[in-house]
């Protein structure tokens, strides 16, 4: 599958909802939390196979601001094997020239959290391939309300007229600011929702739902979501023709 993907036609983004560790655990007769330890593999791959591609950015969405109602001791798992993977990975995470980012409300995740998240930023800062974006306590809508929040102020600060915002600027209060929007949106287990993820950078994404539990997800379902991707045709509300004039002009 990788050999018929087309290397001059990747995506910049590709953002991932890792979803169905739930069900994949319940199907081994386990407790949920045994999905989420089997997670881990999914992403290393996952990871591992966008920086070989040479892909520049990766967001998964490990945890979303309504997972907080999951029952504590959920919860808490989650949080502990966050912490443990980020330290494990951390080699990983170099060997692959891997920067690692964060987006969502960094305050919510217990200390040891931000700290282990915060080391491992720090530590990979300088690596210059693929940008690995953790989505942790974020949500689509607490992002854009954040940026609101921000342009209210500036607004009342009369350091900016509100008929003077723009699509860009209101892009640069958000998160993301610094990459571009997912070409490529994959989720997993089949569910056909976005569950509050980027909900404005995902305007115009490619969706792709696998109907693969994500600990079971490997290279190979990469590449053949990307080249699902690769045979779409992206028309940004124009026509057909339109788009193929434009490829030959
Ligand atoms: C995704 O798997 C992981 C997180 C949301 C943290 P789930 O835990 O949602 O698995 P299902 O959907 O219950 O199978
Ligand atoms: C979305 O999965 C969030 C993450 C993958 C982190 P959920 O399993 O929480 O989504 P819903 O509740 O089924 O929409
Ligand atoms: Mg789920």
């Amino acid at each position: 599958m990788k050999e018929r993907l087309d290397l001059h036609n990747l995506p910049r983004h590709i953002a991932v909802i890792m979803d169905g560790n739930g069900r994949w655990a319940k199907k081994q007769g386990a407790a949920r939390v045994f999905g989420h330890k089997n997670a881990i593999l999914a992403v290393r791959e996952t990871t591992e196979s966008c920086a070989e591609l040479g892909i520049q950015h990766l967001t998964l969405y490990a945890f979303s601001t309504e997972n907080w109602n999951r029952p504590r001791a959920e919860v808490n798992a989650l949080m502990e094997l966050l912490v443990s993977t980020i330290r494990k990975e951390i080699s990983t995470l170099q060997d692959n020239n891997v920067r690692l980012n964060h987006i969502g409300n960094l305050h919510d995740l217990p200390t040891g959290c931000q700290h282990q998240l915060n080391e491992a930023m720090a530590e990979t800062k300088k690596n210059t391939g693929l940008t690995l974006t953790l989505a942790l306590s974020y949500s689509g809508r607490w992002e854009i309300l954040e940026a609101a929040k921000k342009l209210m102020q500036a607004a009342r600060d009369g350091v900016l007229a509100p008929e003077a915002l723009t699509p860009a600027l209101f892009e640069q209060q958000l998160t993301t600011h610094d990459m571009p929007d997912p070409e490529l949106l994959i989720r997993t287990s089949g569910e056909m929702r976005i569950s509050n993820f980027l909900l404005w950078q995902l305007a115009y994404t490619e969706l792709y739902i696998s109907e693969v539990l994500w600990p079971d997800f490997r290279k190979e379902h990469l590449y053949e979501a990307i080249y699902s991707y690769q045979q779409r045709e992206r028309r940004f509300g124009k026509t057909s023709e339109q788009i193929n004039l434009s490829k030959q002009g």
